[in-house]
């Protein structure tokens, strides 16, 4: 249902600048807390589909494990080409992080 919402996490239990992986129904993100402002964002790097949650977060950017693009946790985009990392909106309700389901 696209208006409903889904639980991804925990807020108490994000801590700041690790990466964590979340698969939901089929798709997978990457949640990071970085500089205090949380970003839900996929975790399937456009070049060749590494995992960005392995890869080194430096403030709001993420390098992918594999081959060193750099993409930007607040604008999706990266240093390479035009593509760009899907972002999901997402909301704090209580302790919960929440997105709109797709
Ligand atoms: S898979 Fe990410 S830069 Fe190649």
């Amino acid at each position: 249902m696209k208006n409903n919402l889904i639980k991804i996490f925990n807020y108490n239990d994000v801590k700041d600048n690790k990466p964590y992986e979340i698969e939901i129904k089929n798709k997978k993100l990457l949640l990071i807390k970085v500089n205090n402002d949380l970003h839900v964002i996929s975790n399937y790097c456009l070049h060749k589909g590494a995992p960005l949650s392995k890869g080194k977060i430096t403030d709001n950017v993420v390098e992918c494990p594999w081959h060193g693009c750099k993409w930007n946790l607040i604008t999706g985009e990266n240093n390479h080409n035009s593509m760009k990392l899907k972002k999901y909106d997402y909301k704090l309700i209580n302790n919960g992080i929440y997105i709109h389901d797709f």
